[in-house]
């Protein structure tokens, strides 16, 4: 494909989509990310920073869907989609790749219907023991290369010994898991680590040979102080009472109030573990009424490793952790191309033609070609700085197209997509990710509702779109119907 400007693909699908970009003053930052998020109970005991607001979730529902139906989440981390939505009497499914986002939807499953008396009576029984007195070889912390002394020795012998007592002493299972997860929840406050977008960050004081900076991240917490505060929290949450509740959210205290007095069916979220590229193509036709999701953004965020004293605790091997930076959708300089996987992966499930369809919708989508040429230009000038940009900026529109087709196949006419992403920049030159995905969705028979755009306005305009490294990035909630 000849470009003949360097911005004209990207103006020209501007001009189609001005219109559906709509400043929307309900979606403020708070609402939307966790960030910045008024946290409800549960959502507040695991800093999952990619998760959104819960109250997010209600706010799309009740703005679209008041009927409940049947709710999909295919990059569901923590589970805050599919929370929200059950409390309101859907029935979910949720689909994450990282054992991370896996173990707090499960913790919370199990938190929503603990009995909360013998709970009481096990933290009653924790606070009169030494945890170094459980210390069991068996549960030691399984360190990753990048995790490695990231514990005073104090805290990793406590937390060893916590863990083990968890496992060796407490006998109900549920509870068992529950503290276990009390522990996950800490391990960043009781480390020298701070999770930081791409990596994770080192205090000085972690004696780590590689770390010269002077990073400090001020309190590190004794393991017995994090695990009591942390159980306090948890305890006190579920011991709260539903007008309380009703400060954080309207949807949990429905949520509360429809366990007392079974009023809506309250169905748990049903879990996959594993690649929405792989289970989304399992699920039937027709069979979906609302997707809300938000998709690793391609940013170079690498969950497995800003994760990974969470996967390493989680008993993930270092192998495990590559394979599942390799699984993850294209976010990473280090993901590689799933081309072929995904050929040979459509072709056994005898749909070799929809690989084809899918496939041509990349290579024509002439943004999205107009992006990449530019971008392997820079790279060859030495713009960039680093070389795989170009191949992870390509290969994760590759996966959306994926992505997208099987949810405009899954969902029932007159479903509907929100999804919610962030535009972004690399060597001055924007990817209109809103635009190019919006363009993609209606490639595969989905309708634009709006691009809803949040913080202060509307983003670039076309003429701005080149290169302009300081104009602002469109951070959006695109609504698509079928
Ligand atoms: C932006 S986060 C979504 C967080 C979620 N909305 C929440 O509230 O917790 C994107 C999620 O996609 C997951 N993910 C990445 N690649 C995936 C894949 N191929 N299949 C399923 N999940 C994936 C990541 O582990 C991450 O949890």
């Amino acid at each position: 494909m000849q470009i003949i400007s360097s911005s004209n693909q990207r103006n020209e699908l501007y001009e189609k989509f001005k219109l559906k970009i709509i400043h929307n003053s309900c979606l403020d930052r708070s609402l939307v990310s966790y960030q910045g998020n008024r946290q409800t109970p549960f959502s507040s005991w695991f800093k999952y920073r990619e998760g959104f607001s819960e109250r997010l979730v209600t706010y799309l529902l009740q703005t679209f869907k008041l009927e409940p139906g049947v709710l999909i989440d295919p990059f569901s981390g923590a589970g805050s989609s599919l929370f929200s939505a059950s409390a309101l009497g859907w029935q979910t499914t949720g689909i994450e790749l990282l054992p991370v986002g896996i173990f707090a939807t499960q913790a919370r499953i199990i938190a929503e219907k603990i009995d909360v008396e013998s709970l009481n009576l096990e933290i009653t029984k924790l606070k009169q023991i030494n945890f170094q007195d459980y210390y069991d070889q068996l549960f030691i912390f399984n360190h990753l290369a990048i995790t490695r002394g990231a514990f005073s020795s104090i805290n990793e012998e406590q937390l060893v010994g916590y863990i083990s007592y968890c496992n060796n002493v407490i006998p109900n299972k549920d509870i068992s898991t529950l503290f276990l997860y009390a522990a996950f929840c800490i391990l960043e406050d009781i480390s020298y680590t701070r999770k930081d977008g791409q990596y994770l960050r080192w205090d000085s004081r972690s004696g780590r040979s590689k770390v010269n900076s002077e990073f400090n991240k001020g309190e590190i917490l004794s393991f017995e102080d994090a695990i009591n505060r942390k159980l306090k929290q948890i305890t006190s949450d579920l011991n709260i009472s539903p007008i309380q509740l009703d400060l954080f959210s309207d949807n949990l205290l429905l949520k509360f109030t429809t366990n007392k007095s079974n009023t809506v069916e309250n169905i748990e979220p049903n879990l996959y573990e594993g690649s929405s590229l792989e289970i989304l193509p399992t699920l039937q036709d027709n069979s979906i009424d609302f997707v809300i999701t938000s998709p690793p953004y391609v940013n170079r965020y690498d969950y497995t490793r800003t994760y990974a004293l969470e996967l390493a605790f989680l008993g993930c091997s270092e192998e495990k952790v590559k394979y599942l930076r390799q699984q993850m959708l294209s976010c990473t300089v280090e993901n590689r191309d799933k081309r072929n996987f995904l050929e040979e992966y459509y072709t056994a499930k005898g749909c070799y033609q929809d690989f084809l369809k899918i496939d041509s919708t990349f290579k024509n989508q002439a943004a999205l070609q107009e992006i990449l040429i530019i971008l392997e230009n820079n790279k060859k000038q030495g713009k960039l700085n680093n070389d795989n940009i170009v191949r992870m900026v390509g290969n994760y529109f590759y996966e959306m197209c994926f992505i997208i087709y099987e949810l405009a196949r899954i969902i029932k006419p007159g479903g509907i997509v929100a999804m919610v992403n962030d535009n972004v920049r690399y060597a001055g030159e924007e990817v209109p990710v809103d635009l190019i995905l919006s363009d993609i969705a209606e490639s595969f028979g989905l309708k634009t509702r709006y691009i809803w755009t949040l913080g202060r306005g509307k983003g670039n305009s076309s003429q701005q779109m080149g290169n302009h490294g300081r104009t602002e990035l469109r951070k959006c909630v695109y609504i698509w119907e079928k």
